[in-house]
């Protein structure tokens, strides 16, 4: 790779342990990264601090923004508010002082028990590449470096150190690489290795993946860290091309740089063992002496010291860092508030509706469920933030009614588990009750007196751990069946990291799904129930029941003798459902609208451009995503997917008025990658579906290729 002069005089006027400091991280003596490089004073290199990502910046003790989750920003099918929720993390990475933020994260949702589903954007390709690199260029824009993580095939956090992802290379090229593509050609600067093995080999130390694919055939310019105590070996990973070991520190530091020198990072409870990797399952400081030595044993060359230096410094120079031209940042503005509020507001995602929403202004309204008296700011882990100011879904309702609300919490509050009350500390009381202030039969008594009832349930996810099943936690389901049965206006509001089962759905009025909307909680959710805003979400992920997602069996998931063999191929998520005939509770692409659409009129006005003219037939304005699928030809001895999301265009339309929208389709939903031809276009007549969800196709034509 080639480097500015700049970079490499400066590369050749450091020392070995001058460059070893730059390869490892250390601890922050401000204790506010979560990551640090002390940089090098006596050539005017400045220290380099790192920080959690990717649903705000998170520094211990101090509030940021709090954003809604990830995958509720992908259900907004709107690229240009990614940008600009990107682009507000890197001015509040700024303001504090922060030089790389640690998102987005973008590992393909497979499984949909994976405790960091939140933190991830969708089960399909073509969507998690929009959002990814939507949000590298936000961040970036800032002057931040973004660095996407995990890479790759980190789709599980049940055994995530151990873990070999046993997976094709069609599979990988088809499904799990892209939106990390996405990211790198959006001109992402850093780049976090995952915990797990891919074919047997640990990510860190694969060659194949960090060399071969990412440096060389995607001339990735940027720095591959590896995740905080990732890093397996010293030889193994520095040839393989990583080229920052994190945090570089053990853990007794990293709890001093809290300053809590008492805690040992195996005092903390990560809800199971193999959550994180500690001193005696993977080392820590294998950038430091060990690879000192290691090249003095000619084991590493010195080229490949040289060359991990010149890429973190370049991308110092790039944005800026090693001028010390940094932007000042601004944190908690208004503008800010406001990108938080119209990312949750438009990720709401309408599932059912009988006619009850929106709701009447002057409704009474009878709020109900352990999620409406907080704000849902997102699962646990080390995505966890500390809002400014947060407005509880009940609160919402409270401000934006006309009518009488009362609030009952019907079941005993549902803790979400917390990485950072174990290492600070819970000091705050969540939740108004303890398991013996609430009953079910005082949100029965509140609904049946009510014009409406709204009930806020949640599910209650976090990093390290997966979810047991889809089920609500707790005795959540019969809560909503018991306040349906006394109120057959009741609305059913989801807060939840992606699929939950929903046995009542067909007994309520609507249901409603606003995964963790972050600090905006009840203002989205108000505005939505009241159709201030139209309900414009769309799933980024398939609903089903438990049993008919792909990966069921144990060997592919959570995996037998620490391997998870991905069987299904491509056949992850809609393409799964499609492929087996099965029926999905909500499709991918999923989402009502309080207004009505027509479609026609569809032509292919060049060879990767669809359009359509679609009119809004009710008496509201609404929010369309038009969607667009590619069915690509048969080819024999080809197992292919029935339809791949191809792109898609989000537009207001005003009541009554027809607009004409044009969609572009990625190249990826024509491609295919074989295994001796790598990337092949087959010849022939591929179908072009334009409709509101991948079940429900309006307009149909074709392209040849
Ligand atoms: C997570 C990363 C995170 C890092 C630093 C790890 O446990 O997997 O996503 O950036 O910690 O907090």
């Amino acid at each position: 790779m080639d480097h500015s002069d700049r970079i490499a005089d400066l590369v050749e006027s450091l020392t070995r342990a001058e460059k070893l400091a730059l390869v490892h991280g250390a601890p922050d003596p401000d204790g506010t990264a979560t990551g640090y490089l002390p940089g090098v004073d006596r050539v005017g290199v400045p220290e380099l601090k790192l920080a959690d990502g990717p649903l705000g910046v998170r520094t211990p003790g101090q509030a940021a923004t709090a954003f809604p989750a990830s995958i509720a920003l992908a259900a907004t099918f709107d690229d240009e508010l990614a940008r600009r929720q990107g682009a507000a993390i890197g001015r509040e990475a700024n303001a504090r002082g922060q030089d790389v933020l640690l998102g987005p994260g973008l590992n393909l949702i497979r499984v949909p028990h994976c405790g960091r589903n939140f933190e991830y954007f969708s089960e399909d390709p073509v969507l998690t590449g929009a959002f990814a690199g939507a949000v590298v260029e936000g961040v970036q824009s800032e002057d931040v470096v973004a660095t996407p993580k995990h890479f790759v095939a980190n789709n599980q956090e049940t055994k995530r150190t151990r873990v070999s992802a046993d997976v094709s290379e069609r599979a990988l090229r088809e499904c799990y690489l892209p939106g990390f593509r996405a990211a790198v050609d959006a001109g992402a600067g850093a780049m976090m290795t995952a915990y797990n093995r891919v074919n047997g080999t640990h990510v860190s130390d694969h060659h194949r993946l960090l060399t071969e694919i990412l440096k060389d055939e995607w001339e990735f310019e940027g720095f591959v860290m590896s995740d905080w105590f990732g890093t397996e070996t010293t030889v193994g990973a520095a040839n393989a091309g990583l080229d920052l070991e994190m945090p570089g520190i053990t853990s007794e530091e990293m709890m001093e740089s809290f300053d809590m020198p008492d805690l040992e990072l195996s005092d903390i409870d990560f809800g199971n063992a193999d959550a994180l990797p500690t001193p005696e399952t993977a080392g820590t400081r294998m950038f430091a002496e060990p690879l000192d030595e290691a090249i003095d044993a000619g084991e590493v060359p010195e080229a490949r010291l040289d060359d991990m230096v010149a890429r973190i410094l370049g991308q110092m120079e790039r944005f800026g860092v090693l001028d010390d031209e940094r932007n000042e940042g601004e944190i908690d503005t208004p503008e800010h508030r406001k990108i938080a509020e119209a990312v949750a507001t438009r990720g709401t995602v309408l599932l059912e509706n009988d006619g009850v929403l929106p709701l009447d202004d002057h409704a009474d309204v009878a709020v109900v469920g352990p999620a409406a008296n907080v704000a849902m700011l997102g699962g646990g882990g080390s995505s966890e933030m500390t809002a400014f100011d947060e407005t509880p879904t009940v609160d919402g309702i409270r401000e934006r009614s006309r009518g009488t609300v009362t609030y009952a919490q019907g079941v005993p509050e549902i803790e979400i588990p917390s990485f950072f009350d174990d290492i600070f500390g819970d000091d705050e009381e969540d939740g108004d009750g303890e398991p013996g202030d609430v009953a079910i039969d005082d949100a029965v008594e509140a609904a049946r007196t009510a014009d409406v009832a709204v009930v806020v349930v949640q599910d209650a996810t976090t990093e390290a751990e997966d979810r047991d099943d889809l089920r609500l936690p707790g005795d959540q389901d019969d809560l909503v069946e018991a306040v349906a049965a006394a109120n057959d206006r009741t609305v059913v509001v989801v807060q939840s990291s992606g699929p939950v089962e929903l046995p009542w759905r067909d007994d309520v009025a609507a249901v409603v799904e606003s995964w963790y909307p972050g600090q905006a909680d009840g203002d989205a959710v108000a505005s939505v129930l009241y159709g201030d805003a139209d309900a414009g979400g769309r799933l980024p992920v398939t609903f089903a029941p438990e049993s008919a997602y792909p990966a069921t069996e144990p060997h592919q998931y959570p995996g037998v003798d620490d391997e998870v063999r991905y069987d299904e191929g491509v056949f992850v998520g809609y393409r799964h459902f499609d492929d087996t005939d099965a029926e999905p509770t909500y499709p991918f692409g999923h989402g009502l609208s309080y207004a009505e659409f027509d479609y026609r009129d569809v032509e292919m006005v060049d060879d990767e451009t669809v359009r359509v003219t679609v009119e809004n037939t009710s008496a509201r304005d609404g929010r369309e995503v038009v969607q667009a699928y590619v069915r690509p030809p048969r080819v024999a001895d080809v197992d292919r997917p029935l339809r791949e999301f191809a792109g898609h265009t989000a537009v207001e339309i005003p009541a009554g008025e027809s607009v004409t929208v044009d969609v572009t389709l990625d190249d990826l939903a024509f491609r295919r990658y074989d295994e001796s031809d790598g990337w092949t276009v087959d010849p022939g007549a591929y179908g072009v579906e334009v409709g509101r969800s991948s079940r429900d196709v309006r307009v149909e034509t074709g392209v040849s290729r």
